[in-house]
């Protein structure tokens, strides 16, 4: 796969406005992305569980403009956003070669998620998918023999520039992004489905989501990514992701809930390891996130379940289980585990099939 087959041909015909709408999944990685190189090539490969309950919806107005550069407002929830515009605007600048029509028309972009902004959830891969899915959507309507396929896979090449995790976020219900020697068709450019036979165990896997700190997280993804430059640790990290990936394969096929146990929380612990040993150090699980771990892994001895916990860049805890032992690990969470969020709030999410348009 090359860069260059993501420029379209010139249009034979531009429309006057218009609008078209996406609803775009969050997802939650197994082995994590961690480092990147330059033009958000990640240096390593990751792959995640699309989730269904926690989307973005976002609609897309178009109107031609005659004036030069970029042109858009942001709505989250009906309200006008200025912060988001940094980020949308260096979006613009990454993907302007791909998209050429983004300086030709006025974009008015109403957004929403179905989690609340303030959950400490990053909105970023479910609402840069929504904004890419959007994009192409306008592109099919000026190009309409674009393929299936073709738009897909467009649609995570831009949304990877958007934010990295965003290109796991167009299909479901397991997405690889990175080069890995041995899955077939994956790349540094476009998250690709799991090309593999999945045992039944992990169907409608359940992550529930524990709302441990909702506030804005302390260091953005984005300066721990670059902390991974001239990290003590970076090479023999990225070299343990390639072969979690292999043992994580050889898990999801023959349905080794034991072994992704291990792999998925030896990878949310080595993100977090990465950070306190980046330079400088920080630090984003709370008092509350040890609280739970170690509650999780008792209950775990005790029962015998198969409970086990992720991490992303911050302190909310994401507890997966298989969808048969649903029921004694929902109780356990909602008895002994929503004691240690704020507000007591968790979200109750599953493996999801991944973005949809809507129509309008
Ligand atoms: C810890 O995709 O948010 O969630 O590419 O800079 O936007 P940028 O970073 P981002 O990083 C997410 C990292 C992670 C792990 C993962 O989702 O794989």
């Amino acid at each position: 796969m090359i860069v260059n087959e993501f420029i379209p041909k010139p249009y034979s015909h531009l429309l006057e406005n218009g609008a078209v709408a996406y609803s775009a999944p969050s997802n939650i990685a197994l082995v994590k992305y961690w480092g990147k190189k330059a033009h958000q090539i990640p240096a390593n490969p990751s792959i995640s569980f699309t989730l269904n309950n926690c989307k973005t919806s976002t609609t897309l107005k178009f109107k031609k403009k005659t004036t030069d550069g970029f042109s858009f407002d942001v709505f989250l929830e009906g309200d006008l956003q200025t912060d988001f515009k940094p980020k949308i605007e260096q979006f613009f600048k990454r993907i302007e070669v791909y998209i050429p029509f983004l300086t030709a028309y006025h974009f008015t972009i109403e957004t929403s998620n179905t989690f609340p902004h303030s959950s400490g959830i990053a909105s970023s891969a479910s609402g840069m998918s929504a904004l890419a899915l959007c994009l192409v959507q306008i592109e099919q309507q000026l190009n309409p023999t674009i393929s299936k396929e073709f738009f897909n896979k467009k649609a995570s090449f831009l949304a990877r520039l958007g934010s990295g995790s965003a290109c796991r976020s167009i299909e479901g219900d397991l997405v690889v992004w990175g080069a890995h020697a041995n899955i077939q068709g994956s790349s540094d450019l476009v998250g690709i489905k799991y090309p593999y036979e999945v045992h039944e165990n992990f169907k409608n896997y359940r992550d529930t989501i524990l709302l441990v700190d909702k506030g804005e997280k302390q260091v953005s993804s984005t300066v721990g990514h670059n902390l991974m430059h001239n990290h003590p640790f970076a090479e023999p990290r990225f070299a343990q992701a390639h072969s979690n990936m292999d043992a994580l394969m050889a898990a999801l096929k023959t349905g080794d809930l034991n072994a992704f146990i291990s792999i998925v929380e030896r990878e949310a612990l080595t993100l977090h390891a990465m950070m306190m040993s980046s330079d400088p150090y920080f630090i984003l699980m709370k008092p509350n996130t040890l609280e739970i771990i170690n509650k999780l892994w008792a209950f775990r001895a005790q029962t015998g379940l198969h409970i086990c916990f992720t991490l992303d860049a911050g302190a909310n805890v994401h507890v997966l289980f298989p969808d048969n032992e649903a029921k004694e690990i929902q109780e356990f969470i909602a008895n002994e585990l929503s004691v240690h969020c704020q507000n007591g709030h968790f979200i109750e999410d599953n493996v999801g099939q991944g973005a949809q348009p809507i129509k309008i």
